[in-house]
């Protein structure tokens, strides 16, 4: 089969090789991932681009929301994640403060997560407000995914995480946002917590990607957080949330029972034991 009807095995997945899957209509799907060893394992399951986001903040580092993390902080993560890969693409989220003052904040910013994490592609959050950051660096060679919808760099002044957007009215404004980034070069845009009609219709409209989570079936792709997918994180979550494995489930029942041999003296026993 020729290559650009498949994926490549010895070479980093581009955004042309997204485009062009989108193209043929295949869908195809992104984690975030930051840390070596779940990036090596999202890569060899077939997901073609793992995104290092400001997620990390609440799924690594413990903060209640995406706002503390820093470029400092993100970029240990992003050179852990191309580290532990050989094709998957590596999108580094650009953190709250780190593009909002203009274009040549976000370029400063965008060009550290390639040349010092290695990342192929940046994202950032917001429409029509950030296009001048957007066409700055695509004019400069860095590639950008856009973000829309739920933006949670933007939580307080959204008034809540769990609140979808695009209802009504709000809709035509996020088509035009998307459209705007679209024209200003952006490769893919992810949208999140949209209704699904309203991802239907950005995904029609659009020629480039649209990277859902929790904008329905019509997205060209899918994202989510891997502790979601994987059932690591534990209680209330998102409705869009399938979770494919029980691992909170399962690393506590291992732990529970690591911690109870060493305590009883089964463990280590002669087996685990140098001669
Ligand atoms: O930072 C992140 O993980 C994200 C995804 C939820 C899309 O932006």
């Amino acid at each position: 089969m020729p290559e650009t009807m498949t994926w490549p095995a010895d070479r980093r997945i581009t955004i042309k090789d997204l485009q062009a899957a989108t193209d043929r209509g295949e869908r195809w799907s992104m984690l975030t991932s930051y840390d070596t060893l779940t990036a090596g394992i999202f890569e060899q399951a077939g997901v073609r681009a793992l995104l290092v986001g400001d997620t990390s903040a609440e799924m690594v580092l413990g903060y209640p929301d995406t706002l503390p993390v820093t470029m400092d902080q993100l970029i240990p993560m992003v050179q852990a994640v191309v580290r532990g890969t050989r094709t998957a693409l590596v999108v580094a989220d650009l953190p709250f403060g780190s593009y909002q003052a203009g274009p040549q904040a976000a370029l400063a910013n965008a060009v550290r997560h390639l040349k010092e994490g290695g990342a192929q592609a940046v994202k950032l959050e917001g429409g029509r407000r950030v296009v001048p950051q957007v066409q700055t660096l695509t004019g400069a060679g860095i590639p950008v995914m856009g973000h829309l919808g739920l933006t949670p760099q933007s939580v307080n002044v959204l008034g809540g995480m769990r609140r979808v957007q695009g209802r009504g009215d709000a809709g035509g404004e996020l088509l035009a946002d998307a459209t705007a980034l679209e024209r200003a070069g952006a490769f893919a845009v992810v949208l999140e917590s949209v209704p699904a009609d309203l991802g239907r219709r950005v995904s029609e409209a659009l020629r480039v990607p649209t990277v859902g989570i929790g904008a329905g079936p019509h997205c060209d792709a899918q994202i989510l957080v891997w502790q979601d997918m994987a059932g690591l994180t534990t209680g209330r979550l998102p409705r869009f949330v399938k979770q494919y494995a029980d691992t909170s489930g399962e690393l506590l029942d291992a732990a529970s029972r690591y911690a109870a041999d060493v305590t009883a003296g089964r463990y280590p026993d002669q087996a685990h034991s140098y001669a």
